[in-house]
């Protein structure tokens, strides 16, 4: 770490107690952008996250030729319709965004104009022939950065030609909601149908707003394929009011920091809850945390919740299957109530996490271990031997460019006997405010 890096020191803590919210939803909020650009309107969204991820989205759209005006989390965004959009200047920088990358490839591939993408040191890394390849078979030319270590693979900095795309019937190898994503973006500017199948059930946001939106997307009940069908469609988002809730993956590292603190109370308030993504919430139930959850509403066909965490003893579980990919961008923070639970738990079928922000298998059982818990590495997971009671070691947090590993070291620094020391830079990808919010509940940061 970088002498002078900015970092968060984090010692042993009392109870946790008090109520409070979280930013706007990461995965909303570049949807809302991004969607909100394609209407034909100006589009008003509130509750948008302002992290380093959803700020790279507005950049790019901007770039675009789309006007954005952000003003605390209220987002006035001009949509100009599919056609509206123009060529860029010059290449657009995703930062550290997955979502911004993939969705603006699937996006773009409709467009008659060629656009570069790249992004930081860590999406650099992150493997794009997924989205290349189905929407090279749509029609559009898609290239980019070879890697000899893994041979077959596309990398930032991606080029994509858009042009006249067919609609397409697709297994999609891995379920991805950025990969679907994508695809539904490209299938809406194509001609014929787009089918796409996934072998789980990915979150389903997009799904939901475009439909909100008067898209011509439908969800077969039976298979739960996604079907994109334009014909008949007049090609027009309709410009409605979005509410974006809280986001559910940083509420996570309060969840978790409550239920592994001795004595504490939290209630986080306007908690997006969607099925498709709540599987923490069942993660940490299994794992005895005491936890209630009080709907509050529904905002565009997500549902909204209360949710309220008190400290409890907790023993080890297995969250494997769909409970995996329902949790997957929670697994550092359940890493860390398995790291303090009494027993093992058993993390597989994530072998998704090697190409995430970091590889979160090595990411989280390099920092379990600097704590002193006992991690069994897999190839598409790890087990953790939980403390069950002993205090976590201190020590300083490696996130190497990833904001939920940092989070994480920072949850478990609350149980460490020791001082824990983590360079902040990462968190505000998407929780810029996770050390106020912490340190207003009584966390010693
Ligand atoms: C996201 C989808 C997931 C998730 C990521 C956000 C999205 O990624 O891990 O943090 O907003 O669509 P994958 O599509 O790669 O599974």
């Amino acid at each position: 770490m970088p002498a002078d890096s900015p970092t968060l020191t984090i010692r042993r803590s009392g109870p946790l107690r008090g109520t409070c919210r979280v930013p706007g939803d990461k995965s909303i909020s570049h949807r809302a952008l991004l969607f909100g650009a394609l209407a034909d309107g100006p589009v008003e969204a509130r509750g948008l996250g302002r992290g380093g991820d959803n700020l790279s989205t507005a950049a790019a759209l901007r770039a675009l030729g789309v006007d954005i005006e952000i003003a605390g989390d209220e987002a006035r965004v001009r949509g100009v319709g599919f056609a509206g959009l123009t060529a860029a200047a010059g290449p657009l920088d995703c930062g550290n965004s997955g979502t911004t990358i993939r969705l603006m490839m699937g996006l773009l591939a409709g467009r008659p104009f060629q656009t570069e993408l790249f992004g930081d040191a860590s999406l650099t890394r992150r493997p794009m022939r997924r989205v290349a390849e189905p929407l090279r078979r749509m029609g559009a030319t898609v290239d980019g950065r070879s890697d000899p270590a893994r041979p077959g693979d596309v990398f930032p900095p991606v080029r994509v030609q858009g042009g006249a795309l067919a609609g397409i019937a697709y297994d999609l190898p891995v379920a991805s909601a950025q990969l679907k994503s994508a695809l539904v973006l490209a299938g809406l500017q194509g001609k014929g149908v787009t089918t796409l199948r996934e072998p789980g059930r990915s979150r389903d946001h997009t799904e939901r707003m475009l439909r909100a939106m008067g898209a011509p997307i439908a969800v077969d009940a039976g298979t739960g394929a996604v079907v994109v069908d334009p014909s008949g469609w007049n090609g027009k988002l309709r410009a409605i009011p979005i509410v974006i809730p809280g986001d559910l993956s940083s509420a996570t590292f309060l969840f978790v920091a409550a239920a592994t603190v001795a004595g504490s109370d939290v209630v986080v308030e306007n908690v997006g809850l969607n099925p498709t993504r709540a599987g923490a919430l069942d993660a940490l139930s299994a794992m005895g945390a005491d936890i209630t959850v009080e709907p509050q509403s529904d905002a565009l066909g997500e549902p909204v919740g209360r949710v309220r965490v008190r400290a409890s003893r907790l023993r080890g579980t297995t969250i494997a299957g769909e409970l995996a990919l329902r949790s997957i961008d929670e697994i550092p923070a359940l890493a860390v109530a398995a790291a303090l639970a009494e027993g093992e738990t058993v993390f597989a079928d994530l072998a998704e996490l090697r190409v995430k922000e970091s590889d979160r298998i090595v990411a989280v059982a390099r920092e379990l271990r600097r704590a002193g818990v006992a991690v069994d590495e897999r190839p598409d997971g790890f087990v953790v031997t939980g403390l069950g009671g002993r205090a976590a070691a201190g020590g300083i947090v490696q996130p190497e460019h990833d904001h939920r590993i940092a989070m994480a070291g920072a949850v478990l620094g609350l149980s460490a006997g020791d001082e824990t020391v983590v360079p902040v830079a990462d968190i505000a990808t998407s929780f810029p405010t996770f050390a106020e919010t912490l340190a207003a509940l009584g966390a010693a940061v």
